[in-house]
């Protein structure tokens, strides 16, 4: 059973960028590389959290989900193969680049490489923030959540309720943008698919959750300082309340920066919305490729270690 969104990868040509944008701009605090030079961001107690691996591409790598435990994933692993995807153990030594204490990977039917892990790894000292925040909303709800444009709608969201096992919060239906959510914990969403305009995947992007309003108007002020690219203005989602806004990271995927998102629990029923923002959250003139390419060849992103 997946539990939460426990990690992210993601190759990039500009990966470096990140050793100071990620802390002093996220807030996250810079941990040891990885093997390959991949520049690793702890977020809390958790070892590290995302990785930005050397890349010739900005590509999503691979979405770590946690998983119960070794045994319980078994029933998930015959589910996905018995839909027809080829699903792969982890080596511990592959295990290990990940600090989890295993792992199988596979991908889905829009390319996206899912990682279903267990046993991630603690920190033995405390989180330190890279610049002066209250932290992020993380623990058992994860590391925050991801969204993808997807070619066939539908089909992927069969698979990621039916196979994977993602609950629907709710659908957002809002002139072009047809949008499901889906949470495995409290929070109301760890996973999003969009309708992709055309055949190809995309990566539209990665949440991350403060513990405070004020964390999120300092990265405000922070990105308006360091001229980096607000994508989306100030605003609050209709369906998670999410107060957020959206940035251009140097690896050219967006983040959301936000604060104070709904919690979902076991009675949930979805919801339908036809607007996705009760307020704000504009798109900027100075949005740069909103969407991230997913490698389609597999075995490339599975080689970031
Ligand atoms: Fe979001």
């Amino acid at each position: 059973m997946i539990t939460s969104l426990a990690y992210f990868g993601a190759t990039s040509p500009s990966y470096k960028d990140w050793e100071a944008f990620g802390p002093e701009v996220l807030g996250a605090q810079l941990v040891e590389p990885g093997p390959d030079g991949a520049v690793r961001l702890r977020f809390d107690e958790v070892a590290y959290r995302m990785a930005i691996h050397p890349g010739e591409k900005n590509a999503v790598a691979y979405v770590g989900w946690a998983t119960t435990g070794e045994r319980d994933v078994q029933d998930l692993v015959e589910r996905i193969e018995a839909y027809g995807l080829a699903v792969n153990r982890a080596t511990p030594e592959e295990a290990a680049v990940r600090k989890v204490i295993g792992y199988y990977w596979f991908v889905d039917l829009a390319g996206i490489r899912h990682e279903l892990a267990w046993g991630q790894m603690r920190s033995r000292t405390a989180f330190l923030p890279g610049r002066p925040i209250s932290g992020f909303r993380t623990g058992d709800q994860g590391l925050g959540h991801v969204v993808f444009a997807v070619p066939d709608l539908e089909k992927s969201d069969q698979f990621y309720r039916d196979v994977m096992g993602f609950h629907l919060s709710d659908t957002v239906i809002d002139g072009p943008i047809h949008a499901h959510f889906y949470h495995v914990n409290g929070r109301h969403h760890s996973l999003a698919v969009a309708r992709a305009p055309g055949d190809k995947a995309a990566f539209l992007h990665l949440m991350l959750e403060l513990n405070s309003l004020e964390d999120v108007g300092t990265g405000l002020d922070l990105c308006e300082e360091k001229k980096v690219p607000i994508t989306r203005t100030l605003g609050c989602h209709t369906n998670d309340k999410m107060t957020s806004f959206y940035l251009h990271s140097p690896s050219a995927f967006r983040i959301e920066y936000g604060w104070g998102g709904l919690e979902v629990d076991d009675l949930w029923i979805p919801r339908y919305y036809d607007r996705t923002s009760t307020w704000g959250h504009r798109h900027q003139h100075n949005e740069i490729s909103p969407f991230l390419e997913i490698e389609a060849d597999s075995q490339a992103p599975a080689t970031a270690s």
